[in-house]
């Protein structure tokens, strides 16, 4: 197949593009480059079924006939959609159409990237798929869960009214290698102020509890997913659920540091607990997470490392040679 990945140049969109090259399809990886990077393609560039086209799908775009489109095209990290917030809007809205349009005009298959943040701070635990949430709509977070909650919308309709073949997948917490350093989320936090030797941040009194999906375990998901005829949102995301105090002693294991931990206010309408409830990726999809919390830490330890190495060789003006 030739397959589209938009938001191809960002985290999980980068793994996905050579979990489908792996897969023999070839891939045109769109991205503007807004909260992604070249750097994580870079491995890429001499593969000749993989093709890089920096467009922002928030403007009408075609790249030719694809036969399946995956739309994780958007800001993700709340450091990233609050300083980009129309932005955001925009690519939930606008850009969903524009790929919708795309998957109408060519046949193609469509996938489109949700998240937990649908489900806002739940009063539902564990999360189901056919929670509604509790989101508020006009929060600072707002900018993020209704472009996504209006993303799923768009997608149902072209599947009702267009007949586009089409996926909702929602993404649960996702960390690994190329996660940005400086996100925000609560994993690279962690990571970058331990392997810095500096105080953890804990927001609250981390006690709310968050779960945490390793890249591979989702990418897999999202394979399993765009193989199946499930066209209802489907939870893909790991339901170990960790108090955020708990997720910072594991990484202080993790990485040998000796860091201390302190404590700030929590921000507004930040969820008290986010855990899915796997069942349906579990009956229908035969898919759950392998990787535990402390593995996935320990595979994503060398990327952190570099990734500091490569800030703070930017910070002092060196150029570098490191690779991540
Ligand atoms: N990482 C997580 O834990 C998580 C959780 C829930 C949902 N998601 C969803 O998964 C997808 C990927 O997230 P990620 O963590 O890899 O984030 P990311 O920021 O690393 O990747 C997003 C990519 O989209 C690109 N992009 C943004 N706006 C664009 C536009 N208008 N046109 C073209 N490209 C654009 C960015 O440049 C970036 O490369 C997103 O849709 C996000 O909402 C991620």
């Amino acid at each position: 197949m030739r397959v589209l990945v938009t938001g191809g140049a960002g985290f999980i969109g980068s793994h996905l593009c050579e979990a489908l090259l792996a897969e023999g399809h070839s891939v045109v990886c769109v991205d503007n480059l807004l909260t992604g990077s070249l750097r994580n393609i870079a491995q890429l560039k001499n593969e000749p079924r993989f093709e890089f086209r920096q467009i922002d799908i928030n403007e009408p775009y075609d790249v030719g006939k694809v036969d399946y489109i995956f739309n994780l095209a958007s800001p993700a990290s709340p450091v990233d959609y609050m300083e980009h917030g129309i932005e955001t809007l925009k690519v939930g809205s606008l850009g969903s159409f524009h790929s919708l349009d795309l998957a109408k005009k060519y046949g193609a298959k469509y996938l489109v990237s949700s998240t937990s943040e649908c489900y806002g701070d739940p009063l539902e635990h564990p999360q189901r798929e056919t929670y509604w949430g509790h989101v508020n709509p006009i929060g600072p977070r707002s900018v993020y869960d209704e472009s996504k909650r209006f993303a799923e919308a768009a997608t149902m309709a072209y599947h009702r009214y267009h007949k586009v073949d089409t996926r909702i997948l929602r993404i649960f917490n996702t960390y690994g290698p190329r996660l940005q350093l400086n996100d925000g989320r609560v994993i690279s936090n962690f990571m970058k102020q331990a392997l810095r030797g500096e105080p953890l941040t804990v927001y609250g009194d981390g006690q709310q509890t968050r779960s945490f999906c390793y890249v591979s375990d989702e990418v897999e998901g999202i394979l399993r997913l765009s193989r199946s005829d499930i066209h209802d949102p489907v939870n893909i995301g790991n339901p170990n659920e960790f108090t955020i105090l708990e997720c910072a002693h594991l990484v202080l294991k993790v990485t040998g540091s000796s860091s201390s931990i302190t404590y700030n206010p929590l921000p507004i309408d930040d969820p008290k607990q986010r855990r899915p409830d796997i069942s349906k990726a579990r009956t229908h999809l035969g898919w759950e997470p392998k990787i535990d919390l402390e593995t996935g830490l320990k595979l994503s330890m060398e990327y952190f490392q570099k990734a500091i190495e490569i800030e703070d060789a930017e910070k002092a003006g060196r150029t570098h040679t490191v690779a991540v």
